[in-house]
């Protein structure tokens, strides 16, 4: 008899995000009128760019005219955004060629695609609060996960841990959930410690274009000696509002090998083989964001939400509520008032002023006790969402 993959009876009983959206529609279906203030899942809620509209428009036309229609594209990218993202992070002197850069349909499907180039036997370690992806795309696959637990102790970046020794590392900065960031002394201890153990950290910097603080790294590229020792996952859905569009990069270098196998190699063979690259239309639209005009116009969207952070963060402060992140991330990652517990806290705030977020235990059991905000909602969502929050919790 065919056995199913039996490890997915270790997973929780559904992913956090969709146990949201089942409380949120059971809410609804009680109260269909209901308005509602969503703060959860960092969602944006602002169009595409201009630039991005015009590129996506005249690739569309392309399509129209048979001189310039596009069939199959590149498994690995179209040569155009593969250049476009290695010229962005020359920009921060990131040196990469063009086939070290590759175009996914996003980060989360790269996260879980990725394992495919470890063996089933290597370990994985999960710095958190997390992504709940890492953890259950790792259980699917049937590994060892060693969680690694951080807290306001450490200002939720820990350092390794010298006990630990596993194969794979998960570091997500600006962090998911918390907006904490490594700084580059911090992330060299991480790289150094990969190298030394001969582990692979992938590095998910899906919100690296959030970070304003100059000194603070966008890619673990910048730290000397991480080619040898990470792949980096980078999306367009928070940068550049693609979210529904969906569209990500992945870079592995040349130079990361273990036991005789280069990495990058192995990445060209998976993808030749299990995909047939990402709609050319769709990478139109996303090398529109690195062109000049592209990047003026995400930064003033990512500016609005930023705006948006702040507005929640004033709440807090007035409130006399301890929170983190919202500056150099989208997330505000507060401690939910009156020792309540995260659902509880979320079952409050929906119940009483119809505010979403995301309970902190949701990312792990160090979580419980913390409540995530995005600061992806609209203006006026957000400046209602902060005023509801100020009259209920100052009772
Ligand atoms: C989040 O809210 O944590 C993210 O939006 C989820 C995701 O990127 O899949």
């Amino acid at each position: 008899m065919l056995k199913p993959n039996m490890n997915y009876g270790e997973l929780k009983d559904s992913y956090l995000f969709f146990n949201i959206s089942q409380k949120i529609n059971k809410y609804l279906e009680d109260r269909p009128a209901a308005k509602l203030y969503r703060m959860g899942i960092g969602d944006v809620s602002l169009p595409l760019c201009d630039e991005v509209i015009k590129a996506l428009h005249s690739a569309v036309d392309d399509q129209a005219d048979p001189e310039r229609f596009h069939g199959y594209m590149p498994e690995c990218g179209a040569p155009f955004l593969r250049r476009a993202i290695a010229d962005y992070y020359a920009k921060r002197d990131v040196l990469l060629s063009d086939d070290e850069v590759f175009v996914s349909s996003g980060a989360s499907d790269e996260l879980g695609d990725i394992l495919d180039l470890f063996d089933r036997a290597s370990t994985a370690l999960v710095i958190e609060p997390a992504y709940p992806a890492y953890v259950d795309a790792n259980i699917m696959a049937g590994r060892k996960i060693y969680h690694l637990p951080s807290g306001e102790e450490n200002g939720f970046l820990p350092e390794p841990d010298g006990k630990v020794c596993a194969d794979l590392i998960y570091i997500c900065s600006p962090n998911n959930p918390t907006g904490a960031v490594f700084n580059r002394a911090k992330l060299k201890k991480w790289v150094d410690y990969a190298n030394r153990n001969a582990s692979v950290i992938i590095f998910d910097a899906a919100y690296e274009a959030f970070i304003e603080d100059n000194s603070l790294p966008h890619s673990i590229f910048e730290i000397n000696g991480a080619k040898t020792c990470a792949i980096e996952i980078c999306s367009l859905s928070k940068t550049a509002g693609f979210t529904g569009t969906r569209l990500g990069y992945t870079v592995i270098p040349k130079d990361l090998e273990r036991n005789g196998m280069y990495l990058n190699d192995m990445w060209v063979r998976n993808r030749t083989t299990k995909t047939n690259g990402v709609s050319y239309i769709i990478q139109k639209g996303g090398a529109a964001v690195f062109t000049e005009e592209g990047q003026k116009q995400i930064k003033a969207n990512i500016a609005f939400y930023k705006e948006n952070a702040k507005i929640l963060m004033h709440t807090l402060d007035k409130l006399g509520i301890k929170y983190y992140g919202g500056k150099n991330a989208p997330y505000v990652w507060m401690k939910c008032p009156y020792g309540m517990k995260s659902w509880e806290f979320f079952d409050c705030l929906l119940n009483s002023v119809q505010i979403i977020g995301t309970p902190g235990s949701g990312f792990e059991s160090c979580g419980e006790g913390y409540f995530r905000f995005s600061s992806f909602g609209t203006r006026d969502d957000t400046v209602e969402a902060a005023r509801r929050m100020m009259n209920f919790l100052k009772q």
